[in-house]
């Protein structure tokens, strides 16, 4: 048997419901570039969910692209975003929003998260310089939910960090390629609907949800949506074959299969949770969602190593490393019994 992996959220395919409508609908012929009435009909089943009929919604097929298309379309040439150390823009996507000519500033996170305070003290410094002519501007913040440490906001969290952005003429937006699993949290307190009024524009992500690909981009922001499936096209994010997403969205949506995946992957991770705590092993950041972040005695890893596949992030001290173990949407809990009684015995 080959090793199981645990590094990600997006080692398989898709959830086979995805996939049987992918195939049902295979030989029928739709108009191109979204215009097609699945893509329609995924569109208002997420405005009824965020409980707003005026929001526009448009598909896209990654994260990274999503966010350099979001972004760069709400900033003006001046502008920069506001983001936790830990954001996905400022350490994983190459530099793309400041390749497209926009600085990010990062401020320290805490458990990957960032505070309305911080917010503020960004804006207070902007305000406050003496030649804000020579300085970006911020306009735009950036918050992963659930984060990069699989944290999440809560709602008086978030609420504080909509009203700052509010009074400060920034909009918020959210990176949701985790939302499920976040909104799903034991202890979460948010939906989708709050979601929806705190932010200017949020994404449903369904690569890391039960899809073969595919990010719902949501704006509420009018100024924001204008003209946005030209901005689309010219970054190459308008997909010819759109109807894939809206087809794809539509099934990962009906019959609430989007939040019983997403609970699914938070319970298989509780449960490693659970036996990693009863042995022993300290976690990095404590989280209710699909990622763990365990420390690991170097000598365990490596015997775990053997049968599993983890993401080790960094060396820790005395010996020991921050490990990712990642469940999702997928995982088998058969796979994860296998992990649980290898913990048992060889931790
Ligand atoms: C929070 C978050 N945003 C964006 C992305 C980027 O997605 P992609 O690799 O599909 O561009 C990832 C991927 O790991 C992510 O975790």
């Amino acid at each position: 048997m080959g090793k199981i992996d645990f590094s990600m959220d997006y080692c398989e395919g898709a959830h086979p419901i995805v996939l049987d409508r992918l195939l049902k609908t295979n030989m029928e012929q739709t108009p191109g570039y979204g215009y097609d009435s699945y893509c329609q009909e995924a569109a208002d089943i997420i405005k009824t969910m965020c409980g707003n009929e005026s929001l526009a919604v448009h598909f896209l097929v990654g994260g990274t692209q999503t966010n350099l298309i979001a972004i760069t379309a709400a900033l003006r040439p001046h502008q920069c975003a506001i983001a936790p150390s830990s954001g996905h823009i400022s350490t994983s996507e190459t530099g793309a929003i400041e390749a497209a000519g926009h600085k990010i500033i990062t401020v320290p996170e805490e458990n990957g998260k960032i505070t309305a305070d911080q917010i503020r003290q960004v804006c207070d410094e902007y305000r406050n310089s003496e030649s804000k002519v020579h300085i970006t501007q911020p306009k735009l913040v950036f918050l992963t939910h659930a984060t990069e440490y699989g944290t999440i906001y809560k709602r008086m969290e978030l609420q504080a960090i909509s009203d700052v952005c509010k009074e400060n003429n920034l909009y918020l937006y959210i990176d949701g390629a985790r939302l499920g699993y976040g909104l799903c949290a034991e202890d979460s307190d948010l939906d989708l609907p709050f979601i929806a009024k705190c932010c200017d524009m949020f994404y449903i992500g369904g690569t890391k949800q039960g899809l073969l690909f595919g990010e719902a981009l949501i704006i509420k922001n009018e100024k924001i949506s204008e003209d946005f499936r030209s901005i689309m096209k010219q970054r190459g994010g308008l997909l010819a074959k759109g109807r894939l997403l809206g087809l794809q969205f539509t099934a990962l949506l009906e019959n609430d299969l989007y939040f019983d995946l997403s609970r699914h992957a938070n319970k298989m991770a509780q449960e490693i949770r659970n036996r990693l705590s009863q042995k022993g092993i300290r976690f990095f950041v404590e989280n209710t969602t699909n990622q763990i972040f365990a420390i690991f005695p170097h000598e365990a890893l490596e015997k775990f190593q053997q049968k599993y596949i983890f993401d080790v992030k960094n060396k820790a001290e005395g010996g020991s490393s921050i490990v990712r173990i990642c469940t999702s949407w997928a995982t088998v809990e058969e796979n994860v019994q296998r992990l649980i009684s290898c913990l048992q015995h060889e931790l």
